[in-house]
């Protein structure tokens, strides 16, 4: 029976600006984060029509949140996730609800605290080398040098120590490609997409033999599956018992669309999220200063560790605050399964809405001064789970969240204890708006804190990385000072 009491879709005010055929698509292409910030005044949900299709961005804290966790009705799909499954396959986070609480239960293991521990031992690892491994008065491309640090420690913790420098290369070197092509083939209509351009057949080229290259290693896996204590041991292994009979495991595509899955969705967000924590912090010395202070007095001397997490309170809140502030998914898009009631108002089935945590994030009714970066707002509040939504929220919540912020805070604290960071120019640095919020063509100075000769450990440490991850024999020894509840 139709609930007479509900209005129809068609009812929610339509942004302005619309042009009669293009409807908002330009505002959206020429400045997407304006044009969604011109929706705030909207308390609920605002109608946006690109081309003939339209979409219903939701603009409330409460609502977003039923979307996320009524993830049966508004499920993931459409043309988004079809580009996006072209490179990771059905795996966790692409998958539609029918085939995800599965995953979820066989995915689950790889993130659980004891592993993260391990996990995070590789982290502090990988950051000291990479802080090693610069000059003093060198001019860094930020994202560039990030991305490098964060698909290093993606493929430690994934496959371990085990993988040749030259596998390793290829890996890095194909998951360049892919992830700069990305976007673009995803604003690409079909059929531009189909031409057999250069720079298609390199982004083919590189997404085949990345999916060749994770097989190979998945193949060495089976043929040798002692638990190697990193992500993909875990996911061999992973049984689901609550299948039909309770033995029921990931197959070899399973198990690749999985690794892809994790690799290219975990190393851009975190490698984005160091960049922009990093350009705060240029920007705003006296929280820098106070950094300084904080790993000075944490690490007092000694080579850092996952132990210190707990201690790190300040480098945690930057993260957190530098997460609201540029949280890498801007937008999400859902895909109404079944006509369904939001807000009072009815959907029908094949409805596209948008939730955005960069609009709500920056909602001036709920946060105060809410451009500001201010790490210390967090001091004595933990972030709301409707109004911080940077891992999203509900059973599709980032299975990655602790994985990327024991991440985060350490890659943080080790390159704040060696340079000091200053911005180069003094133009504001703005956000390129792609698949992520990204912070492409970011540029610092750096400074080298210490008198000369005294980093030669750590300099040293910037040799290739090569011992495994280690299980962790405190559980819960990794677990970050900041908890994102469900
Ligand atoms: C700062 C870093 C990260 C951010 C901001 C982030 C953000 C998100 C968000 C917003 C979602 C939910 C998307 C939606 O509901 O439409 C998500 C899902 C997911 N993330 Fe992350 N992520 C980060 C790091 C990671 C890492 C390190 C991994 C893995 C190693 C990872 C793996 C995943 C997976 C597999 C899903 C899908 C979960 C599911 O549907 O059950 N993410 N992430």
């Amino acid at each position: 029976m139709t609930d007479t009491s509900t209005a129809s879709a068609e009812s929610v005010p339509l942004a302005p600006r619309a042009w009669p055929l293009l409807g908002h698509a330009l505002p959206l292409l020429r400045d997407p984060l304006a044009f969604i910030m011109s929706l705030s005044g909207y308390r609920e949900m605002v109608r946006v029509r690109l081309g003939p299709s339209s979409a219903v961005m939701i603009c409330d804290p409460d609502l977003t949140r039923q979307v996320f966790l009524n993830d049966r009705t508004f499920d993931k799909g459409g043309p988004i996730y079809d580009r996006i499954r072209e490179v990771i396959g059905d795996g966790l986070s692409t998958c539609a609800y029918p085939l995800h609480r599965r995953q979820r239960r066989l995915c689950q293991p790889s993130f659980h605290p004891t592993r993260l521990a391990g996990y995070g031992a590789v982290f502090a690892r990988a950051a000291a080398a990479k802080a090693g491994s610069w000059r003093d008065g060198d001019v860094l491309d930020v994202t560039q040098e990030m991305m490098t640090l964060t698909t290093r420690a993606t493929m430690e913790t994934m496959f371990s120590g085990a993988l040749p420098a030259e596998t390793m290369q290829r890996c890095l070197a194909d998951t360049a490609v892919i992830v700069s092509a990305f976007f673009r083939r995803m604003m690409t209509p079909a059929l531009l997409r189909r031409l057999p351009t250069r720079q298609k057949r390199r982004y083919d080229d590189a997404r085949t033999r990345l999916a060749a290259t994770i097989a190979e290693i998945i193949a060495e896996r089976r043929a040798d599956p002692t638990d190697h204590a990193d992500l993909l041991s875990t996911l061999v292994a992973a049984v689901d018992e609550e299948s039909e009979d309770g033995r029921r495991q990931l197959n070899d595509a399973e198990l690749a669309d999985e690794a892809l899955t994790f690799f290219l969705g975990g190393m851009e967000t975190t490698a984005i999220t160091l960049a922009w924590a990093l350009h705060l912090l240029a920007t705003n010395p006296d929280v820098q200063h106070r950094l300084k202070a904080e790993t000075d007095r944490v690490l007092a001397g000694k080579k850092l560790d996952p132990a210190h997490l707990p201690s790190l309170g300040l480098a945690s809140r930057v993260v957190t605050e530098t997460l609201r502030l540029y949280p890498p998914a801007w937008m999400m898009t859902r895909v109404v399964r079944e006509d369904a009631e939001l807000g009072g108002v009815r959907f029908k089935g094949g409805s596209t809405i948008v939730l955005s945590p960069y609009l709500l994030h920056r909602r001036a009714d709920l946060y105060d001064e809410p451009d500001r970066f201010d790490p210390d707002r967090w001091l004595d509040a933990q972030p709301d789970r409707a109004t911080y939504i940077p891992f999203g929220a509900g059973a599709r919540k980032c299975i990655g969240d602790q994985f990327a912020l024991t991440e985060a805070i350490l890659a943080l604290t080790a390159i704040v204890e060696r340079w000091e960071l200053t911005p180069v120019g003094d133009q504001p640095f703005q956000p390129k708006v792609e698949t992520s919020l990204s912070s492409r063509g970011l540029r610092l100075r750096l400074t080298e804190r210490r008198p000369s000769g005294a980093g030669d450990a750590e300099r040293s440490a910037a040799a290739p990385l090569s011992a495994s991850v280690q299980p962790s024999t405190q559980p819960g020894a990794a677990a970050c000072p900041v908890k994102h509840g469900k």
